[in-house]
């Protein structure tokens, strides 16, 4: 079940709003690496993962945290997006948030392609799906990487260098997940590859008999990776005002020196 806290996870602060930088940022909202699509496989992959209850925590727990860095996000983006309601210059970049959806956001990405449900990657198969989590980790953080690449506003970097720093937090954790399962690499579903090509001819990996043994029988209510999430978290981090869009006085100058190194 689920609980609204009245405010938001990061404080938002936009110091020079630009439309067009607002309408990139929409990648993270709607956008195939975006938050929902990140919110949306983590908590359905934990809602499926029944037999495993520590790791289904942990697919919950960050399923959710992403739904707060949606909220985060469209907070950015409205922030950006402002202008469009009352400058028709401004409303030039982005015709389809201005005139269909009044300047708010909408889950469509960048582009206007709404989102969709074919971004996920949900198989069922926990260590699979993990695979999956720290590849869409990666992808989320190298989106975050090239949006601050194209802006010099010190409060969007500092809300964006939040929101990739938690994108690091996540896929290491999904990693010390895996690897907690102790499967030999190449060790995928049941089955063997064809002739020459069976799990055991694959250079690295071990008895493919230990594939499967994990999982069976775990009671665990609590997951031991809450630790591993909690780490990185940064000291800037504080919770946003009640009206979601709140000031920060926050470390927008370390955030550009770090965007420089
Ligand atoms: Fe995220």
């Amino acid at each position: 079940m689920y609980h609204h806290v009245k405010k938001l996870m990061y404080t938002v602060k936009v110091d020079t709003p630009n439309v067009r930088f607002g309408n990139m940022l929409l990648e993270q909202f709607g956008g195939a690496n975006g938050e929902l699509a990140a919110a949306m496989q983590y908590t359905i992959q934990g809602w499926n993962c029944v037999d495993d209850l520590a790791r289904r925590d942990l697919l919950l727990d960050i399923g959710t945290e992403e739904l707060s860095h949606l909220e985060v996000v469209g907070a950015l983006i409205r922030l950006h997006l402002k202008e469009l309601k009352t400058n028709r210059e401004a409303a030039e970049a982005d015709p389809l948030v201005t005139i269909a959806g009044g300047g708010g956001v909408s889950l469509y990405n960048s582009q206007g392609n709404a989102w969709t449900a074919d971004y996920l990657k949900i198989t069922g198969e926990l260590d699979v799906d993990l695979r999956s989590n720290i590849a869409a980790e990666a992808r989320a953080k190298i989106v975050y990487e090239r949006l601050l690449d194209h802006t010099d506003d010190p409060g969007t970097i500092d809300t964006l260098q939040f929101l990739m720093t938690r994108e690091i937090t996540h896929m290491k954790a999904f990693s010390a997940a895996l690897e907690s399962m102790e499967k030999p690499a190449f060790s995928i579903g049941f089955l063997n590859g064809g002739p020459g090509l069976s799990i055991g001819d694959i250079k690295g990996t071990e008895d493919q008999e230990a594939r499967g043994k994990q999982d069976m029988g775990q009671k665990a209510t609590t997951s031991p990776f809450a630790e591993a999430l909690s780490q990185t978290m940064p000291s800037t981090n504080k919770p946003g005002s009640s009206n979601g869009e709140g000031h920060s006085n926050g470390s927008s100058k370390k955030a550009v020196a770090a965007k420089k190194k």
